[in-house]
């Protein structure tokens, strides 16, 4: 049977911690449904890579992750030597640009087992998707600044939004509302304030909603949906969003979830002409870096999440999703029974949670 090469990429602070769990889970996956899955560690894209060399990745890094089928991707950035933008734009926003992974799908649950910090919230209340549009929108480095330095001093930058990067991003939420139950969209927007590219996302969003008689189709606006995330949970099934919203949003909706210790990512490119890249949502988290206290769950979802998407390519081999649901069921047995770390309010290390985990897939 056909194997799977996937790039382990750590990156910086709790990158180093979390993904040697996600990976310790993923083996024990793999050995349970004999799936043949093959790690190939990278030290690049890390902000120890940068400062020993002045990059953050090799030149040809493209060709090296080409040969991937999955990148596995813990989190980049370390703001106390390398500035964020550099060390961001020498990584984790190339892979997304150039491997086109134009969805990052972002799933928010309620768990059982985790204290949910808005009142009379229960599992069920809180499960939907933020799908983000994930290569163009507000994340662009185009623009500049004027008259530096002085008084005059003006800073331009620009958003770009695609017919094409808007409408696939709107046709894959459409289409993952119409797989759910409550067949129900949210579309993040802003056309009140911001001028042009926001009543034109909703001029896109109303053209494609006639493709989908069946979905109901709900436009917000950012500030309010913020605060329906928060009041009115519930009543979420998929939410679209552009590149900034989205970003924000898959904080906001975690946030509700108890942590963003839980969340992970998908960074999709769904026709499979390059490598998807799984991530948790989290960063490297330089405030508790080093003490072996971080929550792996978020990256051992995003690598559930990725089993699942490898089991949808035509040529998969058998027990992908069934070691996708595996190790769903076994990260909902040790939220309801522990350990759990300091973000879900115990005291249990990032290895002994990550230990647990795997243990119930041996
Ligand atoms: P962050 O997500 O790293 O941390 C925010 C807060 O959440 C911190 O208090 C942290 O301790 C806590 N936290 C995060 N993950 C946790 C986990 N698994 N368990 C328990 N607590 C957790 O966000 P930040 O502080 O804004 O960013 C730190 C660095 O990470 C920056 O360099 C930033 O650019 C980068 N970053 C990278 C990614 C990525 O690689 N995808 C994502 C976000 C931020
Ligand atoms: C995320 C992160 C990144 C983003 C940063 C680190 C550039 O916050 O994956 O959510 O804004 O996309
Ligand atoms: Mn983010």
């Amino acid at each position: 049977t056909r194997s799977f090469k996937i790039a382990a990429i750590a990156g910086d602070g709790i990158g180093k911690e979390v993904l040697p769990e996600g990976l310790k889970v993923l083996e024990a996956a793999a050995r349970r449904f004999n799936i043949d899955l093959e790690f190939i560690h990278f030290e690049w894209a890390s902000c120890d890579y940068y400062l020993k060399t002045g990059d953050m990745m090799p030149p040809d890094w493209k060709a090296q992750l080409s040969r991937m089928d999955a990148i596995y991707f813990g989190a980049v950035g370390w703001p106390a030597t390398v500035p964020d933008h550099i060390s961001l734009w020498g990584s984790l926003l190339k892979f997304r640009r150039e491997f086109d992974q134009y969805i990052n799908l972002r799933p928010v649950r309620l768990f059982e087992g985790v204290p949910c910090p808005l009142a009379n919230r229960k599992p069920g209340d809180i499960d939907f998707y933020v799908v983000r549009e994930n290569t163009e929108g507000e994340y662009t480095n185009l623009g500049g600044i004027m008259f530096p330095g002085t008084e005059r001093e003006v800073v331009i930058q620009e958003s770009v939004f695609s017919r094409h990067g808007t409408d696939r991003v709107l046709k894959y939420a459409f289409e993952l509302a119409q797989s759910r139950a409550r067949k129900h969209l949210t579309v993040a927007t802003k056309s009140n304030g911001v001028a042009i590219s926001m009543p034109w996302w909703d001029g896109r969003a109303d053209a494609m909603a006639l493709g989908y008689p069946d979905i109901t189709v709900d436009k917000q606006h950012i500030d309010i949906l913020c605060a329906r995330f928060v009041l009115q949970p519930q009543r979420f099934d998929v939410v679209v969003a552009s590149n900034l919203f989205g970003d924000i949003l898959s904080d906001l909706g975690p946030a509700c979830t108890g942590t963003i210790g839980l969340a992970p990512s998908g960074n999709l490119n769904p026709e499979r002409s390059f490598p998807s890249l799984f991530e948790p949502v989290h960063g490297s988290a330089p405030d508790i870096a080093g003490k072996g206290i971080a929550n792996p769950i978020a990256m051992i979802w995003s690598g559930a999440m990725m089993l699942g998407f490898l089991a949808d390519a035509p040529d998969a081999p058998g027990g992908c999703r069934e070691a996708h649901d595996a190790i769903l069921a076994a990260i909902e047995q040790v939220l309801r029974e522990g350990p759990r770390t300091g973000d879900l309010g115990g005291t249990a290390t990032t290895v002994e949670m990550g230990d647990a985990i795997a243990g119930l897939l041996a």
